[in-house]
């Protein structure tokens, strides 16, 4: 059934180890995180639940140790820093980068075969950063951002419209931040448009708070969200293990798709036991082709900055 490694032991990482554990979707997941005994104090808490929440995968954690790792199926990274007051962007992402480096480079070692899923921020660039240190095909390294934010998005709408979230579908394109270009346009309430539904003034306030949505957790949290980011990691290794074929928002690498090359950007694409198994590509109309390009130069940079570091 295959073996998953969650990096980073912290709020987001914990989230998704748990999430993956009780899904059942595979049979073991090792935790890893620099702290020590961290993951290990975190695992047994969490392998402690299992006769309540019922389940049967084993979850076990690691002060840096690879070896614990070895033969993943699935490797998370969530292992970073998030921004804090007084920290210059260039410091965020020197300090992530170098984590996501050491890190990429055991899990490589350990699981020379897995698919990679990144979570650490500034997520578009992290993922680009595991993706050069990993060597691996582009198809087996990804970033995790567009199923959050379409899943704030989807939140979001279902409490405007009063119906529930299970019935709103939505993609979402771009980087993981302000330049996130959501689609009302794909976005379907049981397959009615939602532009049918409701005006363009609050489509627009739904589409702002969306593209906020990070930040107004921090606002109310001091620091960032974990329930909505760890389950929408679990909900892409699930799609991986089960070979699920499913059309999810994720952070791919491009090669000529939506007139881009030779970057990690948000796209829709099939999840498999492949990994990345197919970019889909949209027939995006004039403006929203120009919200993505420019998010993509926001996007290229930020990785300008960190080429430019030398990493
Ligand atoms: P956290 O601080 O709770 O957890 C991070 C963990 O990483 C800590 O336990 C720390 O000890 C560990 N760590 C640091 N260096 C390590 C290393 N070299 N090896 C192993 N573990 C290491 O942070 P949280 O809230 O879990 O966030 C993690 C990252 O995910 C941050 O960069 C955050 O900005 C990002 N994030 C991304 C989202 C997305 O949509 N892509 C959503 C939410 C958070
Ligand atoms: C989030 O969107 C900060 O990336 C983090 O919650």
């Amino acid at each position: 059934m295959g073996k998953v490694t969650v990096v980073g032991a912290g709020n987001v990482g914990a989230t998704c180890a748990e999430c993956v554990a009780r899904a059942e979707v595979t049979n073991e997941v090792v935790m890893v995180d620099i702290k020590e005994n961290f993951a290990e104090g975190k695992a047994l808490d969490q392998w402690e639940t299992s006769p309540v929440n019922y389940f049967s995968t084993r979850i076990t954690g690691s002060t840096n140790d690879y070896s614990k790792t070895a033969n993943s199926d699935v490797v998370v990274i969530t292992s970073g820093i998030p921004r804090r007051p007084g920290m210059s962007r260039d410091d965020l992402i020197a300090t992530n980068a170098g984590i996501v480096k050491t890190v990429t480079e055991q899990v490589v070692a350990a699981s020379p075969n897995a698919i990679i899923i990144v979570v650490s921020n500034p997520l578009d660039v992290m993922t680009y950063q595991a993706y050069v240190t990993s060597k691996f095909p582009s198809q087996r390294v990804m970033g995790m951002a567009g199923i959050l934010d379409t899943a704030r998005y989807r939140s979001f709408l279902s409490l405007e419209l009063n119906v529930s979230p299970k019935d709103i579908q939505a993609v979402l394109m771009g980087g993981h931040g302000d330049t996130m270009v959501p689609l009302p346009r794909y976005t379907t309430v049981s397959g009615i448009p939602v532009t049918e539904m409701l005006d363009d003034a609050t489509i627009e306030r739904i589409v702002n708070r969306t593209k906020k949505g990070g930040g107004e957790i921090v606002n109310l949290l001091g620091t960032s969200g974990w329930y909505a980011p760890g389950a929408s990691a679990a909900q892409m290794v699930t799609a991986i293990l089960r070979d699920e074929k499913r059309i999810f928002p994720a952070c791919a690498y491009l090669e000529g798709q939506y007139g881009l090359s030779n970057m990690f950007l948000g796209v829709p694409v099939k999840l498999g036991r492949k990994g990345i198994e197919e970019i889909i590509e949209l027939k995006l109309n004039d403006a929203e082709m120009t919200l993505l390009k420019d998010s993509a130069q926001a996007v290229n940079a930020v990785v300008d900055v960190l080429k430019g570091m030398n990493i």
